[in-house]
Formats: C-alpha cells, structure tokens, sequence
C-alpha cells in the first residue's frame, strides 16, 4: 500500500468502523465536510512518534493521530487540526503537538482563522511530560493568537484533563450531543475525591456546557450540524484584527418600514417581551446567530448583518429574570463585547434592563466584580457602537449598557425608554416615605403613593430628560429603526479611535 493510503486509513479500518458505530466521523470526514471541496491541503501526513517506551516504537501510524494542514472556507483561508481517535484514541504525543504548533504559527503569519476539530484521550499516557509539554505549546500558541485571528474550537468526543483548556482559551466553542464531552476531573476521580456519583454526559456533556457553565457556545445535534455552525460562524468574522468582516450583498430593503415594531414593547415597564421578536425583525432577512443561547438568558448575544455588514448584536432579554443583568449575564456579553471589538465588529446594543439583579447569592460570588467586566469592556471597546434605548434603563445597569459616556458613538431611545436611576415605584418608598408615613388611612396612602408614582414617570421616565443633556442623540420612531441603524452603520465605517497606550489593562476578571 502505498504511504500515502496507509496515513489516510488512520488506525485502521476497524477503528473507523468503530469511530462510526459510536455515531462519530473520522477526523479526515470531519475536514471534508468543513472545507470548500478539493481545498484541503495536508501537512505533515508522514509523521511518526518518536516514543520507544511501552513497546510503543512496534506501533506507528503515519500522521501520529491528527490531520493537519489548511484549505479554504467560501473561498477564504483557514488552518485546521482534526484529532484522530482511531490513532491511540487521538492522545496527544510531542510529534502530533508538533503538527498542530506548526499550522498555528504559520496561520498567525498569514492572518488566518484557526480551527481545531477535538475527539481524543487527552495526553498521550507513554508519552509522559513531552505530552505535557506539547499541550503547554499548544496553549501559548492559543494565547499569542487571541485576539489576532478567530480560533474555533469543534469538540466532537472526548476533551479531558488539562486538554480542556485550548478550546477554552479559543473564541468559540461547539459541542456535539450525546458524543462530545468535556471536564478537567472525569467522573470516577470525582467520586474517589468528593464521593460524588455523576455520569459523564451530566458532568461535561453538551448540555452541561451551553446551559450550566456557558463554557460552549453552541450545541449541535450531530456533527453536520457542528461543522456547519462553525462554516456559518465565519461569515460575520474577519480573517484577523487587521482586516474588517466582509460586507455581502443585501437582498433585504436596507430602508424597510416595519410598523408593528411601533408595537412590540409594552408600556408598563414589567410586562415582559421577547427582545429576539425585536431582532429577527431589525436584521438582514431575519438572520440572527445567537451564541450561548441556552445559557445566561437575561441577555442575548450573536451576529447579524445590516445592509450586508456584520455586526454584534447585545440586547436585554426581559422575558428571562425580567432582563435584569447577574454575574453570567456580564460574563458572557462582555467576552462577547470584548470579540468583537479585537475583531472589528460594531455593536449594536439594545437596552431594556431593570438593574443588576438583587440578593446574597449574586453579591456572595463577585456581582461587583462580574458587572465590572461588562462595565470595562463596553469602555474599552472602540469599534463603531450603537446603543438604543427600547424601554427601562435603570440605574448603573444604564451606565453599563453602552452608555453615551462609556463612548457609544450613537445613542438613540424609542418613545417607550425611561431612563432614571430606578423605576417609579421604587423611587417613590425612598423619597416619599416620611409622606407616606404620614398618612393614616391606607386608601388614601395608595392614592398619593400612586400620583407620587404618576408625576415620577411623567418627570424621569421618558427618554426626554436625557435627551435634553445629549446623553441620547435622537428619539426614534420604532418602525423606522433598521434604517437608522444601517445609516449609523455606514457612517461610522471609518471610525477610527484610540485607548492611551499600555501593555494592557487590568480588566476585573
Ligand atoms: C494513550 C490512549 C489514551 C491515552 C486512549 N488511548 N486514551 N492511549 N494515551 N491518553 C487508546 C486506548 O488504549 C485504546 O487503544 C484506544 O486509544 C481507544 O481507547 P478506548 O479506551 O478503547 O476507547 P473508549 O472506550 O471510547 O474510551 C475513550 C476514553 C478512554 C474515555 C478517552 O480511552 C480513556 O479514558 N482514556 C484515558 C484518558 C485519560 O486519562 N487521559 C489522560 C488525561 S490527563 P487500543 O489499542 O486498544 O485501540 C491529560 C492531561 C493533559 O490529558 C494535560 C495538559 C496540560
């Protein structure tokens, strides 16, 4: 046979064979269905481990248990590494961390995407601390490359031990149900340690991670549909921070009215809504890509395009914990925040949030700290940044939100937004209490607490008060408002704004 067939059988026909009865591809199917066809470009494809411990120098498969190499994606250049569990369950050896090194170093030169398609038993066992080393290569590869080109992670079998943490340190991640799992401690050092009783799927599986930990962006019913979320994924993302996302052709009216967003919102403040309804109706032909979907749902985060343009897309969700902003809530739209700004990708922003959300629990685990990121990376960020009030804005949650002084560029309200330090009623128990106090009879209490309510609203909860002091540049009708977010959009694709020079800052982590 000859060594060119020999590497692309892997481990043979009868790990493939069971590669398949486990409902998983092989690591070169994987690639096939990710790459433009006919673009893939294999490297290393003849390399051997160079273990002679445990007998294992009997035992060679050429390309040591990853695919490597690049190709092309809607015609644009990615680096891709696919682990092969047919090869010592896709272990890790210093040869195969070698490979991977190889094609990020040279996706870092050439300003390329890089993806890592991971089902494997994590260090290879013989192998020792040259595994070891080969992950800790790995990562700083990961490091290095954050933030200069995107870095998606596929997890599509096993990810365990310290193999964990390089689709952590990566932009996104997707995860396969049923045959994907992830976890620094398996469930049998669990129980040995803390006596816990837990199967594999509930300590890291799919679920687990886009629903409890919000560790894995997306969840995928198989690997078709993993592989074309990352293929997705990668219209709204430039090649690297140098360059801006691509910009397609719209087919969707970039002026296009629509009246029913007049309405959408309702007026009482707590009567809940689904901001998404809100979304679908402002974006290009519906298209909205959520990530995390499943977790933190107080806030929504994906990608959308405007007129063909890319862009993030932030908003408050008031049909979840009524859209108040906790810990994850901050944690994930400030990573998301934080993406998009290294990636030159406006955002967009939509407000309709009551404040942080109240109690031990949230203060206990670091609320302060948590708010804090999200706080920092909206300042931070000097991507092009639109902000529009839908309805409540209260208090530092009004500041967080991609306020005017937090340097959004274009701050627009509809005329449902009230913006204030709390809502009426609870502005009303502290400034009127000794007034309510004094009064005896509890129908006539209600009824001055209600007009003292009534004048609240009228004064603060309107977006005209912030109107007056420029802290929003314009009331906009509803209707109109994908028009005025394309227009905003094209004027400031030039943008161009600075941070005072640092090595970097101490963002709250
Ligand atoms: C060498 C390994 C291996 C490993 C699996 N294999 N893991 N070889 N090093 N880490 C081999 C098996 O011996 C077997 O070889 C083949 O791969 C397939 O494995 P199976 O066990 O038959 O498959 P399956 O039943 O699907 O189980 C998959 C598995 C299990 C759950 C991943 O193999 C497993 O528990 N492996 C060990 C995982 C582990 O503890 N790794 C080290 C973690 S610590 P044959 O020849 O029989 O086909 C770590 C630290 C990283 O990774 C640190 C980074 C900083």
């Amino acid at each position: 046979m000859v060594q060119r067939e020999r590497a692309r059988l892997g481990g043979g026909e009868k790990r493939i064979a069971s590669q398949h009865r486990k409902g998983k591809l092989t690591a070169r199917e994987r690639i096939d269905l990710l790459l433009d066809d006919g673009s893939f470009e294999e490297y290393d494809m003849f390399v051997t481990h160079r273990c002679h411990d445990f007998g294992l120098e009997q035992e060679q498969y050429l390309g040591d248990g990853v695919v490597t190499g690049r190709g092309t994606i809607d015609g644009r250049v990615v680096y891709v590494f696919a682990q092969d569990f047919t090869v010592f369950g896709g272990s890790l050896s210093e040869t195969y961390a070698q490979k991977i090194c190889k094609i990020m170093d040279q996706a870092l030169k050439v300003g390329a995407p890089i993806i890592g398609l991971n089902d494997s038993g994590g260090a290879r066992i013989q192998e020792g601390v040259r595994s070891l080393a080969g992950y800790a290569e790995i990562f700083y590869r990961n490091i290095a490359a954050s933030g200069v080109v995107p870095q998606i992670s596929g997890v599509f079998g096993p990810c365990a031990g310290g193999a964990v943490y390089s689709p952590a340190l990566t932009d996104f991640v997707v995860m396969t149900e049923k045959t994907s799992y992830m976890f620094v401690t398996g469930p049998k050092v669990t129980q040995t340690v803390t006596g816990e009783e837990i199967t594999t799927e509930d300590l890291g599986g799919a679920e687990v991670h886009t629903s409890k930990s919000g560790v894995a962006h997306f969840r995928a019913a198989g690997e078709e549909e993993g592989i074309l979320l990352i293929r997705k994924l990668l219209e709204y993302l430039p090649q690297n921070n140098l360059e801006d996302p691509i910009a397609t052709e719209c087919k969707d009216p970039i002026d296009r009215v629509d009246d029913e967003l007049n309405e959408l919102v309702p007026t009482d403040p707590n009567k809940p809504y689904d901001v998404k309804d809100i979304i679908f109706r402002l974006v290009d032909q519906e298209e909205f890509l959520e990530l995390q979907r499943h977790w933190a749902k107080n806030i929504v985060v994906g990608f959308a395009k405007f007129g063909g343009m890319p862009c993030g897309i932030v908003a408050n969700q008031p049909s979840f914990l009524a859209g108040t902003l906790d810990i994850n809530a901050s944690r994930k739209a400030a990573r998301f925040v934080r993406f998009c700004d290294a990636f030159n990708i406006p955002i967009l922003t939509l407000v309709d949030v009551p404040g942080f959300l109240p109690g031990s629990f949230q203060e206990y685990s670091g609320i302060i700290s948590h708010g804090a990121k999200l706080l920092y990376a909206y300042g931070e960020a000097t991507v092009p940044k639109i902000t529009i009030t839908l309805r409540k804005a209260y208090g530092g949650a009004h500041d967080v939100m991609g306020s005017k002084q937090l340097r959004a560029d274009i701050n627009y309200a509809w005329p449902t937004a009230e913006i204030a330090v709390m809502g009426a009623q609870g502005a009303i128990e502290i400034l009127e209490a000794k007034t309510l106090a004094s009064v005896e009879d509890p129908a006539e209490r209600e009824q001055l607490r209600q007009t003292k309510k009534e004048e609240y609203r009228e004064k603060f909860a309107n977006p005209y008060e912030a109107a007056r002091y420029g802290y929003l540049d314009d009331v906009i009708e509803p209707r109109s408002t994908r028009w005025r977010i394309v227009r905003a959009l094209r004027a400031l694709a030039t943008k161009k704004d600075l941070l005072p020079p640092k090595k970097h800052g101490n963002i709250p982590l």
